[in-house]
């Protein structure tokens, strides 16, 4: 890796370490090294030579609350006294159970069945594996493929990249690896939604179900879109009979206003998956919940009906533990009210953005505030240019955004965007 940085000051762990670990979306050899972090609080990330920045992006979207909340640290202190983890193959403890009945009743209509995971990714693959196999017990053959959408992000994962989108030749790499699925505009406009209709029309046989990223296309570029593009989508899987599974997995828990996407279109999917805020940026945690349509296909006396699927870590007691008490977060404190406020704050503190000559376009949605930029032709010294204004801001494609904790306060809010349109400003 290159790239300055003052060896004095860091910890000896850095420097022994970071020759063997292999770091997320980098190119190793010319990637800037990762900022050494000592420890986390509110939204702050300490750093290790002392300096303290106010974090932008909550932990890709996790930390809901906060780093470090008192609520959710003395919770998993007492699970890990009392079980870390057993298995759910032939046991069940009280974490699990209790936040499967929690979130079936937190979601609408009948979302009542909830399977555990530990990846946003793998409980994208659940889904899917749900939606094939909910057709393969009824008896009908050969619906295994999805309809998803150009600027979707579904996860890292074989099954989920074949979802997303296929980002200018890059999953061309993986051709033998990817099943084909068929990614399309969403139905937007007149001729986009012509389309759609007579891509069903002509492959309606063939599906399982169509998947997105409700109101928020998040990692494939922070696009928004309306609630009645949702509820078209509602109506064509109702009259084509497929399954429509809701990727809530950057939307749930607040993130876009109202404590689900879903909520704010009044549609529910046949499937939804939540991870990321589920643990309020605690521990690994997905969950893959099903209409109780869904699940009846798969009660039988057929064993063969059964969801073959066993992540071993289903359940882990810790990172119940932690859900449970982002949930009593979430009911005892104003999270929507601190969204919303968010979303006034956004807009305000990024409305100079406005007309600066790089700028295209500036957006905000709930707790979401998104600059994108012409282009951006140097991430890394972009990035680095944020730290040196005191906060953690992570830039990607054309992309500048904000997805702070629901609990930042309106201060460091406000030297958040402050920072965006300096910086933007100067480029
Ligand atoms: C909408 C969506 N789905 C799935 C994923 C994958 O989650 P994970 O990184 O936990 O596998 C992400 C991650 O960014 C996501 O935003």
């Amino acid at each position: 890796m290159s790239g300055k940085r003052d060896e004095e000051d860091e910890p000896d762990w850095y420097e022994a370490g970071l020759g063997h670990l292999w770091l997320p979306y980098a190119q190793m050899k010319t990637a800037r090294p990762p900022l050494a972090v000592e420890r986390t609080h509110g939204s702050r990330i300490v750093l290790a030579d002392g300096r303290e920045l106010i974090d932008g992006i909550a932990s890709w979207w996790t930390t809901c609350h906060g780093y470090n909340h008192p609520h959710i640290r003395n919770a998993v202190e007492r699970q890990l006294a009392r079980m870390p983890h057993v298995m759910l193959g032939g046991l069940a403890h009280e974490q699990a159970l209790t936040l499967a009945r929690r979130l079936a009743t937190w979601l609408p209509g009948d979302l009542e069945r909830v399977f555990l995971s530990e990846s946003g990714s793998v409980a994208v693959e659940i889904a899917m594996k749900m939606a094939v196999q909910y057709w393969v017990n009824r008896g009908v053959r050969g619906r295994q493929q999805f309809v998803a959408f150009t600027g979707g992000y579904h996860g890292d994962t074989t099954g989920t990249m074949a979802v997303g989108d296929p980002q200018a030749g890059l999953n061309a790499r993986f051709h033998g690896l990817l099943p084909e699925h068929h990614v399309v505009a969403l139905p937007q406009d007149e001729a986009s939604a012509a389309a759609f209709a007579h891509l069903l029309e002509r492959h309606a046989d063939a599906l399982a179900g169509i998947i997105i990223e409700p109101l928020v296309q998040g990692a494939g570029g922070m696009r928004f879109h309306d609630a009645a593009v949702l509820q078209r989508l509602r109506a064509a899987a109702d009259r084509y009979e497929l399954l429509l599974i809701f990727d809530e997995i950057f939307t749930g828990f607040g993130r876009t206003g109202t404590l689900f996407a879903c909520e704010a279109a009044g549609v529910v999917p046949d499937i939804i998956t939540l991870s990321k805020a589920l643990t309020g940026g605690t521990l690994p945690l997905a969950a893959t919940v099903a209409r109780r349509k869904v699940f009846d296909a798969f009660w039988s006396d057929d064993p063969l009906h059964a969801l073959m699927h066993g992540p071993t870590y289903t359940g882990n007691a810790l990172a119940c533990a932690a859900a449970n008490a982002s949930l009593d977060l979430f009911e005892r404190e104003p999270r929507l009210a601190q969204a919303s406020a968010i979303a006034a704050a956004l807009e305000r503190g990024l409305s100079p953005c406005r007309g600066l000559p790089r700028v295209k376009d500036v957006r905000v949605r709930g707790a979401i505030g998104v600059v994108e930029l012409d282009r951006i032709d140097d991430l890394d010294g972009l990035r680095a240019r944020f730290v040196e204004q005191g906060v953690f801001i992570r830039p990607f494609g054309s992309i500048v955004y904000l997805t702070p904790a629901l609990t930042i306060s309106e201060e460091d809010l406000a030297t958040l965007t402050g920072a965006i349109v300096q910086v933007v400003a100067a480029l």
